[in-house]
């Protein structure tokens, strides 16, 4: 039977086992038929929890993040496929976390209002401290950060400036839910042509793209900007210099998306703004339908409504 590329199969919409800040999960359906069709290479340049990165269908796709946790995990989950889920259990049972779904709430008790924080937090704190302490950055490390992610507050990733994972833990622990989403987020990344690479996107080298090859580019965006860790942020600079790499994707004949919010409650990104007005010849500007309020859009105060766009040059 003739291999089927991946660009003729219908990709089911998976979410990533991250919560991750900013993700793109829930605007995919608006994104997506904007993107173009047969795409060789697919850069997700600032790719986070990897929510647009595993949806595009492409012949090879590279995810790229400055935070090296992330797409070290990525890679751990790829590389050790099926053995990745035991590896978690097993951790679960070393500091006796708590295994609501078997067990139930009673057992450990808590109610599902309050939620499983108090049997879990000292267990917590401890694997937080070995996770931060511990020298081998094997396999176990990421099962170690994924464990943590689990039992952390909304599921969500957060380092200091120290490089150690500082959430508190959270309510929930580990379920059917989650076990399928990271089941089917590891067949995802086990699939097909997944690389994975931590660079800063002003080191990315475009040398290696085509005019086959698209870049999605979903950097923190400049007026709503979200902590994702306490080791920078994103600035005046950072935005001037992606506008510049993304002018160079155009002059190479490379494709380009570019997420971002022009306004937001009461704020504007006018660098933003002047740059999509000078490269009105070139570059477009769609309005997706989305607020981050999720509230209705129609009767919302203009102060409080956020313009999410995806700005393209094709
Ligand atoms: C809005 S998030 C991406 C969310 C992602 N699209 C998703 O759906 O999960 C932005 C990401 O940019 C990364 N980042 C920040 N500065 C960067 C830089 N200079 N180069 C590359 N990545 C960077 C952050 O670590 C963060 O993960």
């Amino acid at each position: 039977m003739p291999m089927l590329l991946d660009s003729e199969i219908d990709l089911e919409l998976i979410q990533s086992p991250l919560n991750y800040t900013g993700g793109k999960f829930k605007l995919l359906p608006q994104i997506l038929p904007l993107f173009p069709a047969n795409i060789d290479i697919f850069v997700d340049l600032f790719c986070g929890g990897a929510n647009v990165g595993v949806n595009v269908k492409s012949n090879k796709t590279i995810l790229n993040d400055t935070n090296d946790n992330l797409t070290l995990l990525f890679s751990m989950f790829k590389n050790l496929g099926d053995d990745f889920l035991p590896l978690v259990d097993e951790i679960i049972e070393k500091y006796q976390l708590s295994q609501s779904s078997k067990y139930g709430y009673d057992y450990y008790n808590c109610d599902s209002n309050t939620g499983l924080a108090p049997y879990n937090k000292d267990k917590f704190l401890k694997l937080r401290d070995d996770f931060n302490n511990s020298k081998d950055i094997g396999y176990y490390h990421y099962a170690m950060l994924y464990t943590l992610i689990l039992y952390s507050f909304n599921n969500q990733i957060r380092f200091n400036s120290n490089g150690h994972f500082n959430l508190p833990v959270g309510k929930r622990d580990y379920n059917e839910k989650m076990k399928q989403k990271l089941q089917k987020f590891i067949d995802r990344l086990k699939g097909k042509d997944y690389k994975f690479s931590n660079l800063d996107f002003r080191d990315f080298d475009i040398s290696t793209l085509n005019s086959n090859s698209f870049v999605y580019a979903d950097p923190p965006y400049l007026i709503t900007c979200a902590t994702y860790n306490e080791q920078g942020g994103w600035n005046e600079a950072d935005e001037h210099d992606l506008l510049d790499f993304l002018n160079d994707l155009h002059k190479n004949n490379i494709k380009f998306a570019l997420s971002n919010v022009l306004r937001s409650k009461g704020k504007e990104n006018s660098i933003l703004i002047d740059w999509t007005q000078r490269n009105s010849d070139k570059y477009k500007v769609i309005n997706l339908n989305y607020s981050y309020n999720n509230s209705n859009y129609q009767t919302k105060n203009k102060n409080e409504i956020t313009e999410e766009v995806l700005i393209i040059n094709y």
